[in-house]
Formats: C-alpha cells, sequence, structure tokens
C-alpha cells in the first residue's frame, strides 16, 4: 500500500492576530457511494481523533501567489464559497491590525444563512471596526432559486469595475471545479459591460490583472 498523502488546508488566522495559534476552517467529507457510506480520511481525523491528540503531524506549504497586497492601502475584493472563506479570515484579522489599511470587500456564499455563514459574528465585528468595508453573502439551499457569489457580483458591477480601476486586487478561493470558472466568467462579463469593451479586450484586461498579480486564485 502507499502510504497516505497529505492533505492541504488554507490557514485561517494571521499569525500576527493570533501568534503561537493555526487556525483552520475544515469540512468534514462524509458521502454515500454503490450504497455504502463514505468517510474523508483527513477531515474525518482532524475533527475526531485530532481533538484528543497532543501532536498531529503537519508541514507549511507556502503560496506566494495568494497574499495580501505588499502595500496595504491597496483595496481588496475577496470572492469565496464555502471553505473558501478560510484565508480572508486571516487577511482581514492582519488588516484589522494595520491603521493604514485600505478598503475591503467581502463576497461570501454557501448553502444556509443559519448553518453555514461561517464566522458570521466575526465579519459583523470587522465590519463595525472598519477592518472589513463591505460584505455580501449568497445562500444556494436557503430559496426556491439558487443564490451564488457571482449573482451578488453581477448586481454590483458598476461599483466593482469602480474599485478594480482603483487598482483593487482580487482573489477567489474555494470550488475549482464550478465556483472558480463561473466566477471568472463573471468578472469577465462585468469589465466587459462596466469598461464598455468587447470580448477580446476585456480578456486582455484579465491577462493584465494575472500579469500584476491582482487576480489571484487559491482553489481546489
Ligand atoms: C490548496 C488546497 C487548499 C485546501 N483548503 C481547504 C480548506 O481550507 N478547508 C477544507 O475543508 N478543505 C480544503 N482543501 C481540501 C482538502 O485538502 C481535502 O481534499 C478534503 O478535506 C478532503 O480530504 P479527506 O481526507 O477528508 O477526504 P478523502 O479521504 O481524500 O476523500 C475525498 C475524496 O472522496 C471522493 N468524494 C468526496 N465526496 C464525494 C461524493 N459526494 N461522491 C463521490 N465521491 C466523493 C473524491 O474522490 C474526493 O477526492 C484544500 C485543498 C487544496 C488542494
Ligand atoms: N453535501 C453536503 O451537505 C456537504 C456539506 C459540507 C461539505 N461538503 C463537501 O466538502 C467539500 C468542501 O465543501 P465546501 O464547504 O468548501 O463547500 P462547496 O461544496 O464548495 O460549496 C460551497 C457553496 O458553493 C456553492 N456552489 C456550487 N456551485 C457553484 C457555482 N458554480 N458557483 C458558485 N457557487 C457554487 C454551493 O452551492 P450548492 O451546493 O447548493 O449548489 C455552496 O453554497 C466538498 O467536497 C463538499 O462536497 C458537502
Amino acid at each position: 500500500m502507499r502510504p497516505i498523502q497529505p492533505r492541504s488546508y488554507s490557514i485561517s488566522s494571521s499569525p500576527a492576530a493570533c501568534p503561537g495559534e493555526l487556525h483552520l476552517t475544515v469540512s468534514v467529507v462524509n458521502y454515500e457511494k454503490s450504497g455504502r457510506s463514505k468517510r474523508g480520511t483527513c477531515s474525518n481525523y482532524l475533527s475526531e481523533i485530532a481533538l484528543d491528540e497532543e501532536h498531529v503531524p503537519i508541514f507549511i506549504e507556502s503560496n506566494p501567489n495568494f497574499r495580501l497586497p505588499q502595500n496595504e492601502e491597496t483595496p481588496i475584493v475577496m470572492i469565496g464559497a464555502g471553505t473558501g472563506i478560510a484565508p480572508y479570515r486571516a487577511f482581514i484579522q492582519h488588516r484589522e491590525l494595520s491603521e493604514k489599511r485600505g478598503k475591503s470587500w467581502l463576497f461570501f456564499g454557501n448553502r444556509n444563512f443559519e448553518t453555514e455563514f461561517l464566522y458570521q459574528a466575526e465579519w459583523h465585528n470587522f465590519l463595525k471596526s472598519g477592518a472589513l468595508s463591505k460584505m455580501n453573502v449568497a445562500f444556494s439551499r436557503d430559496g426556491e432559486k439558487k443564490e451564488y457569489v457571482q449573482h451578488r457580483l453581477i448586481e454590483n458591477s458598476a461599483e466593482l469595475f469602480k474599485w478594480l480601476e482603483e487598482g483593487a486586487h482580487f482573489y477567489i478561493c474555494g470550488d475549482m471545479n464550478n465556483m472558480a470558472g463561473d466566477v471568472q466568467k463573471a468578472l469577465l462579463k462585468i469589465i466587459e459591460k462596466e469598461g464598455s469593451l468587447n470580448r477580446e479586450k476585456a480578456e486582455e484586461y484579465i491577462t493584465k490583472l494575472q500579469r500584476e498579480k491582482r487576480l489571484q486564485l487559491d482553489v481546489y
């Protein structure tokens, strides 16, 4: 048998705000297959066994392509679904400590408002303290119609484009299979409409954002 492979998790705390601690946001994976219930190895280990362990084997894998801008005054737009919220909690914890922080806007989506509005109280506190400037949420299973983060993006297209033009950095985190692609399509539409650009020019705009590291993805 090959050894069990490591699993990656985003760090959801800032080392400056929580020295000596490392927080994770883990979704426990359980599903049915061929009539049998299956349990995700690492997420179940973390949610049950690891809580009683004195030591858990981990290593840190640095990701230079998903970071806050060097200049703390640069505006940021954070888009995430489900556990994709994790790095943004760390970002805003970090920015809360800075006096010269730029504005920040969070778009968060999950299934249910009641049970899956992750860190709801913390986001409200961040809004109150000014560490977070704006927040829009979408819950996909609360109503008749699916509401996703990209619907909130489209609703705010004029202001989002203004932030882009002001030099904001855009982040996308969470599901790679559906969410990330759809959010990028929404972004393209926003740039086309608000910048009065044709498809080719809007794609060039996005390529430029990527080249300048102003569009960063952490998707899985
Ligand atoms: C860069 C990166 C960052 C990540 N960050 C986070 C994070 O912050 N939080 C987080 O919770 N996760 C995160 N993940 C995902 C995490 O690494 C694990 O993949 C996840 O926790 C599942 O691991 P597991 O060992 O519990 O499940 P495993 O035992 O590995 O089982 C998962 C596998 O089961 C299968 N499976 C799952 N659901 C179904 C289904 N409904 N039907 C059929 N088959 C299915 C799939 O093959 C899937 O790959 C991240 C992944 C990457 C690559
Ligand atoms: N089955 C469950 O109840 C359940 C619960 C927790 C975690 N998990 C599993 O745990 C892992 C990680 O999950 P996660 O917590 O990070 O959440 P996730 O599965 O990535 O889902 C987060 C949110 O993204 C929505 N979404 C789906 N397609 C989208 C799209 N095209 N654009 C935008 N948003 C979209 C989901 O809505 P919809 O799903 O309503 O379409 C949900 O509201 C996954 O493997 C997931 O399957 C499953």
